[in-house]
């Protein structure tokens, strides 16, 4: 554990992530989609806004629990859904899911997930989001809203922003497919990993089990994006979110929203939220960076429904950020996932601590005593405040 107790920042961990994945998984982990623009642009995004500080204050640490969704969290940072976890780390989601208890903040399964519905129902203790993709088999999708009412999950996030995979030039080059198969042109990238390769030996290959149902078709040899957006519903539209709707009747939260007027769809639809995302730019390249869409959705909604927010947090002033900006909470993808395959539960409580840390600290350099009390009066827009000079 020394090395992980040598990490100060989430940044490392994607380093140490890198050392012990073979290069076509952590590709898939890292990469966005063609010339990934949209990737680097969510993380640039946060230093086009700068902090003006208030001081003396006399606030003293501050208090960084939030209501999410009506319920109280620990801080307001929920788990990102993420597929194919069980290839950096094999009880990686059972392990995202715990730590997210400890730290009394959701974690959120990916209908596309190497754990079941079941399993992550009967291991994690604590607040359970599931996330679900738009099927072309309804009545799996039906199915899946069952298993997850029935295993206790209290929120249900339908993602939007897949109609096709995204083009993952990482994958295509790395001929990284799912189900998993050595290939001549990757062989040498998982023997240059011996402790990983000998671990997905003695385990076998992580499934989606959510979606076992559809195994003869997935087991089409094709590149790992493509092949699982091969099952989705391409022609997915309102009317289908009206029907998912009626069969869920907790919280329902839409993913992948970047426009105003599509946020003020999903209220009328009779949604519970949104949440701000471009799925960390592994989908749409060239399109904006989340945090630039914020913003306007918040104002647009004007308090009508919660909005989320996820994509290129790295540091806890990104969060606070985010927060200052609008956001009820924010959702945390890759840190996670580097953080549990670095160090399974260490290395994701470490990863949740760091920003921890950096967001009880920003909000006590800034003068802010809660969340509630991150406002927009205490960032700057420097892109803005350039142009007006
Ligand atoms: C490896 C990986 C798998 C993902 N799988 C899913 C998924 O199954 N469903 C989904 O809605 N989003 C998925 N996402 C997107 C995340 O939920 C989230 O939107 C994104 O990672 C946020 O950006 P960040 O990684 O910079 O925090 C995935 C992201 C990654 C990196």
């Amino acid at each position: 554990m020394a090395t992980l107790n040598r990490t100060f920042r989430v940044d490392d961990f994607e380093a140490i992530a890198r050392r012990r994945l073979p290069k076509p998984i952590f590709d898939f982990y890292a990469g966005g989609a063609e010339d990934e623009r949209t990737l680097a642009l969510n993380r640039d995004v946060f230093q086009r806004f700068g902090w003006t500080p208030r001081v003396m204050t006399g606030s003293g640490t501050p208090d960084l629990r939030a209501a999410l969704l009506g319920r109280d969290a620990g801080m307001p940072v929920i788990v990102a859904p993420m597929g194919a976890v069980g290839y950096g780390c094999i009880e990686g989601d059972q392990l995202l899911g715990q730590v997210a208890s400890d730290f009394d903040i959701p974690y959120t399964l990916s209908t596309t997930a190497s754990t079941s519905i079941e399993q992550i129902g009967a291991s994690v203790p604590g607040r359970k989001w599931f996330q679900l993709y738009p099927l072309k088999d309804r009545a799996l999708m039906k199915g899946l809203i069952g298993r997850a009412r029935a295993c206790g999950f209290e929120t249900l996030i339908v993602t939007v922003d897949v109609p096709v995979g995204g083009k993952r030039e990482r994958d295509l080059r790395n001929d990284c497919s799912m189900p998993f198969r050595f290939t001549a042109r990757n062989l040498a990238a998982f023997a240059s990993r011996p402790a990983w390769a000998l671990n997905l030996l003695r385990h076998g290959p992580p499934g989606m089990p959510n979606l076992s149902a559809l195994a003869p078709a997935s087991k089409r040899a094709s590149s790992l994006a493509p092949s699982v957006g091969a099952e989705f519903d391409h022609a997915f539209g309102w009317a289908g979110l009206a029907e998912i709707r009626k069969q869920w009747d907790g919280p329902l939260l839409v993913k992948g929203i970047l426009r105003p007027d599509d946020a003020e769809r999903t209220l009328h639809a009779g949604c519970d939220g949104v949440i701000v995302s471009n799925h960390g730019g592994r989908q749409l390249d060239t399109g904006i960076p989340a945090l630039a869409a914020l913003a306007a959705i918040v104002s647009r909604v004007d308090g009508r429904t919660p909005v989320f927010f996820d994509g290129g947090i790295r540091r806890g002033s990104d969060i606070a950020k985010a927060l200052c900006l609008g956001a009820a909470g924010v959702l945390v993808g890759r840190p996670l996932l580097y953080g549990v395959c670095a160090g399974g539960h260490a290395g994701a409580s470490r990863v949740l601590t760091i920003l921890r840390d950096e967001l009880s600290r920003t909000m006590q350099l800034c003068g802010a005593p809660s969340v509630n009390a991150l406002g927009e009066d205490l960032l700057r827009d420097l892109a803005g405040a350039a142009a007006a000079a």
